[in-house]
């Protein structure tokens, strides 16, 4: 697609941790009218920087305030876009007092919300950001298989284990594809593992918060939550691949390989050894089958993953200098 044909798009979670990286990179692809969703209320001043002055001479970014549970306020939004990238959900890996308020009608209607405009505006493509949260966990799978985009999170088994937030995904990714499907939409869903990256965002996300958690001591094996970690530089530029390449349909994992959260903070420890990483003993998440190529997918569309090292590094940096993370801890 060549740059006068951008054509005008919406991205709800604007100012979030991958919105505002999704914001940023279309700006640099070449997008010029840009209608960028946020929750009523919340700052989205950051996304008027992202890049040097001189990189939004041409750009219209324009904030719309929307409840994504607010159909008309998404319908603004939405209206005279091309393209809707749908990444707005609750992201939490807290235990939620409402499971069902705080988390899974947010996601479900939202989405169905997003969808129903895109639709009335005859949007030509949505790409929604799904999760593998919606793949696992899904105890089901056969042994020693690598997981693919063919697995669905197995939701009673997270409901009887109080794991809400791949519930939320789950269902929420169920409902877009059925709209979709029955309305006749042209739909992708990307599904990214633990995102990491520079925060553009003032405020600490919740994958981000995964890794800082870990570098001060933390024991949790992120056993419900893991599959790999992904930059979220990729995450951006494999939604804009997608949103661009006309033969793209259906899921995309993306992910930087598949292999144990143990695996993963073993290599944090390698790179932040002043840092009292906790050494995992035994397997994370039992039975998983590592992969290094995992998102075959896009990575047969051509999306070259920056290496995990470079994606902790540059969190690291970023939590530091938001003065997220203290620049060492004590090892005594
Ligand atoms: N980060 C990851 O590792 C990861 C991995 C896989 C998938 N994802 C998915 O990627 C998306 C973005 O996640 P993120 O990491 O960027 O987290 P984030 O920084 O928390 O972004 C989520 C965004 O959604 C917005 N939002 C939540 N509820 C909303 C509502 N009712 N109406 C309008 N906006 C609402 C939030 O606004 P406020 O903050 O102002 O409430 C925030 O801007 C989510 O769909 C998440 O499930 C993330």
């Amino acid at each position: 697609m060549s740059i006068q044909n951008k054509q005008p798009v919406c991205v709800t979670g604007a100012n979030g941790f991958i919105g505002s990286y999704l914001v940023r990179t279309l700006i640099t692809h070449g997008y010029t009218t840009i209608h960028a969703s946020i929750y009523p209320y919340s700052d989205a001043s950051h996304l008027f920087h992202l890049l040097p002055s001189a990189a939004y001479s041409n750009v219209q970014l324009r904030i719309f305030e929307a409840d994504v549970l607010d159909y008309d306020a998404v319908a603004k939004a939405v209206e005279g876009c091309r393209g809707v990238f749908h990444v707005a959900s609750p992201c939490t890996l807290e235990d939620p007092k409402d499971p069902q308020k705080e988390l899974v009608l947010p996601a479900v209607q939202g989405t169905i919300n997003v969808l129903q405009a895109a639709k009335n505006f005859g949007v030509r493509r949505v790409v929604v950001t799904s999760s593998i949260s919606a793949l696992v966990p899904n105890p089901n799978w056969p042994a020693g298989k690598v997981f693919d985009e063919s697995s669905w999170t197995d939701i009673d088994y997270c409901k009887s284990r109080q794991k809400w937030y791949p519930v939320s995904k789950t269902l929420a990714e169920k409902e877009a594809w059925d709209f979709a499907k029955k309305h006749g939409m042209d739909l992708v869903t990307i599904h990214p593992a633990t995102c990491l990256g520079p925060l553009l965002q003032p405020s600490l996300n919740a994958s981000c918060a995964v890794l800082k958690q870990l570098l001060e001591g933390s024991e949790d094996t992120q056993e419900y939550h893991w599959l790999g970690a992904v930059h979220v530089k990729d995450v951006a530029e494999s939604q804009i691949l997608l949103f661009e390449t006309p033969t793209a349909s259906g899921r995309y994992l993306c992910t930087n390989g598949i292999y144990q959260f143990g695996d993963f903070a073993e290599r944090v420890s390698k790179l932040f050894p002043e840092f009292p990483v906790h050494r995992f003993v035994g397997e994370t998440q039992p039975g998983l089958t590592t992969c290094k190529d995992a998102a075959k997918r896009l990575i047969e569309m051509g999306l070259v993953f920056t290496p995990v090292e470079d994606a902790i590094q540059d969190t690291v940096e970023s939590l530091k200098a938001k003065g997220f993370l203290k620049h060492k801890m004590s090892t005594s």
